[in-house]
């Protein structure tokens, strides 16, 4: 059996192709301005990767804010669903699962089944999400994927006192005119971002193991700064961002049964 997974996210657009519980592809790119074109193009490359057709799928799952304009979808299912089934078949371990992706943060909490037992979401404020890391990077120059690195030369933590992404960008800004050291500023950066996500943590409660999913998990800084926070050593997957469209491609699984 050939099930399909796509995630069509605010910034981000996700395929992954499950063959009898084995991944044969994935694709990951970015969203743009037209999440259907996107749900398509990235589907049409995970199933070139994979030398198949469309017609050799047996169903397709779509999550992700974007789920209901993917017009192939069999089904469309929650991304809280999704995560939670995509972390714990590849951490049978996992008890909470934090999603940080481009517009919000969720922790779920699921049990020794892979069931979702309770999450909470914050959807309501750019700080804590990818987006704060965006908006941040820029005003210092550099790109996400340079952030984690940029943080590991400091020696000591910026204060970023500000709650708002607005705000926060004129305090990095006035940090750099005062001449506070680039990795001191980062580093303080996912400071902030770790305090908003244990607090969303402490909503639902730690119990480890812990994983975090989303593209914010590729940033090593953030996660270091989690781990420290939360007291407890965060797993993060090979491919963090394909793991709510790992989850549907398995929720798809029993469809086509
Ligand atoms: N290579 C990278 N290194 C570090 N951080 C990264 C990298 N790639 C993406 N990110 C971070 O991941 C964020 C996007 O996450 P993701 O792709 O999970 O979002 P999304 O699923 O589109 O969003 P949402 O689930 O909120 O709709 C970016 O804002 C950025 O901060
Ligand atoms: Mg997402």
């Amino acid at each position: 059996m050939i099930t399909g997974g796509i995630d069509v996210g605010s910034l981000s657009s996700e395929a992954v192709l499950l063959k009898d519980g084995e991944i044969l592809s994935y694709s990951i790119i970015n969203t743009g301005a037209d999440a259907r074109k996107a749900a398509e193009q990235v589907y049409q490359t995970a199933l070139e990767k994979a030398g198949l057709q469309s017609s050799d799928v047996d169903a397709v799952v779509a999550t992700g804010y974007g789920r209901l304009v993917v017009p192939f979808a069999t089904k469309q299912v929650t991304e809280i669903s999704c995560h939670a089934r995509g972390a714990f078949f590849l951490f049978p371990e996992v008890r909470t699962v934090i999603d940080i992706g481009g517009q919000d943060s969720k922790v779920i909490r699921i049990d020794g089944r892979g069931n979702v037992v309770d999450f909470v979401m914050n959807d309501k404020c750019a700080a804590g999400t990818g987006r704060f890391l965006e908006v941040i990077a820029r005003a210092l120059e550099l790109s996400v994927a340079e952030l984690g690195k940029e943080g590991e030369k400091a020696t000591r933590v910026a204060e970023i006192s500000s709650m708002c992404t607005v705000f926060a960008e004129s305090e990095v800004v006035s940090l750099i005119a005062q001449g506070v050291p680039r990795p001191e500023i980062v580093r303080g950066l996912h400071q902030a971002i770790a305090e908003r996500t244990a607090g969303l943590v402490q909503r639902v409660g730690i119990v480890p193991e812990v994983v975090m999913t989303g593209g914010v998990a590729k940033n090593s800084g953030v996660v270091a700064a989690l781990s420290q926070k939360l007291g407890v050593k965060v797993l993060v997957p090979q491919e963090p961002q394909i793991v709510g469209a790992l989850g549907a491609a398995l929720l798809a699984q029993k469809l086509a049964q």
